[in-house]
């Protein structure tokens, strides 16, 4: 090449060596792009040498052009193998990132577990659903009237004293917190069609501290069935099916005279366990009775023509003794471990 050739072997090689080492240099496909930009681009040493073409003597044109041609051909090649591998890596970084180790173990977060007060509730309504009875509801805010005057107390039993209900504010819309689940049997009265077989369990509230052996809020089921000729003797079959069926074959009960003022004649009811862990014991289970005749005019029944039982007992102690669980904290602090052991997983 003469000396007025201003396209130099030199200057073709150092302009293609930079670039091809910017393409060795380059760790991404983003950043090879921007080296063939840089060394090929308009701007590039390579492009402003082409574009020195005119300035070469004519008959070194061919010679020349060749040169270029080559150093053109050099890059292109280098760049597309740059891409590949480049491509390549990246596709494999992005798999090994992506990669699922399905042997791996899942990571197990606590599970939740049904409350077993709920589970034994359901299983107490499940009983009387077997015999054909239904389930009733009533509002846990309830009116005084349906949870104290229409089942017979007095204006001033104690049941109804300050330190026994919640009352709620205002007081002269004469609302609480139901003490017991008993003013459902006068809704389900004043709201169903004769006869009546209902059970309603439910969460019902007094005064009463925290403690090993109270709750302020605690669940009863309350059951009352009204037809023509019911006896006391239906009364104790019922609860001696119901009472086999919470606690096992052997399980009897007994009723001892007491008084409710909803019920006449009323007994508390005793229940035996043959297999409690300190020998086999009676324990007292809930209230019942024939449900007295005032009770049924409150609801507009004629006494005379229909008749029935009551009963109610707390889902608490049924727990406790189906269980021997001592503390009803237990119950209360929500502890999924103490729930789990009832099986109640979801
Ligand atoms: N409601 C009563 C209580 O909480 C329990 C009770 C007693 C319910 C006698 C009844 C019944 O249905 O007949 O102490």
């Amino acid at each position: 090449m003469s000396d007025t050739n201003p396209i130099t072997q030199d200057a073709v090689d150092s302009a293609v060596d930079a670039a091809l080492a910017a393409f060795a240099a380059a760790a991404t496909v983003a950043e090879l792009k921007s080296a063939r930009n840089a060394h090929v681009g308009e701007a590039s040493a390579i492009a402003q040498l082409n574009a020195r073409m005119r300035e070469v003597p004519k008959d070194e044109k061919a010679a020349t052009g060749k040169l270029m041609g080559q150093a053109r051909g050099r890059l292109e090649g280098a760049y597309k193998a740059r891409e590949g591998e480049l491509a390549a890596a990246e596709a494999q970084a992005r798999l090994a990132a992506e990669t699922v180790d399905v042997t791996e173990a899942p990571v197990r977060r606590a599970a939740g577990s049904r409350h077993p007060l709920a589970q034994l509730q359901e299983e107490a309504a499940d009983i009387f659903i077997g015999m054909g009875w239904e389930i009733a509801e009533g509002p846990e805010v309830e009116h005084e009237w349906f949870n104290f005057d229409a089942l017979g107390f007095d204006p001033d039993h104690p049941a109804r004293a300050m330190q026994d209900t919640f009352f709620v504010e205002p007081a002269d819309r004469h609302l609480l917190l139901r003490t017991h689940t008993s003013p459902v049997q006068i809704r389900s009265l004043l709201g169903r069609e004769l006869p009546v077989y209902v059970v309603a369990p439910g969460r019902v509230y007094r005064t009463d501290e925290l403690d090993a052996t109270h709750t302020p809020v605690f669940h009863q089921i309350e059951g009352i069935a009204i037809d023509k000729g019911l006896t006391m003797a239906h009364l104790r079959g019922t609860l001696e099916h119901f009472a086999r069926q919470m606690f096992g074959e052997e399980a009897k009960i007994r009723l001892r005279p007491n008084f409710f003022p909803f019920t006449e004649p009323s007994a508390e009811m005793d229940v035996w366990q043959p297999n409690a862990k300190g020998g086999a014991r009676w324990v007292e289970w809930g209230g019942c009775g024939m449900v007295d005749p005032r009770v049924l005019a409150a609801a507009g029944i004629d006494p005379e023509e229909y008749q029935g039982f009551a009963f109610g007992m707390g889902i608490e102690r049924t727990l406790q003794f189906r269980h021997d669980i001592n503390d009803m904290r237990d119950m209360v602090e929500g502890d999924t471990r103490f729930n789990q052991q009832f099986g109640g997983l979801v």
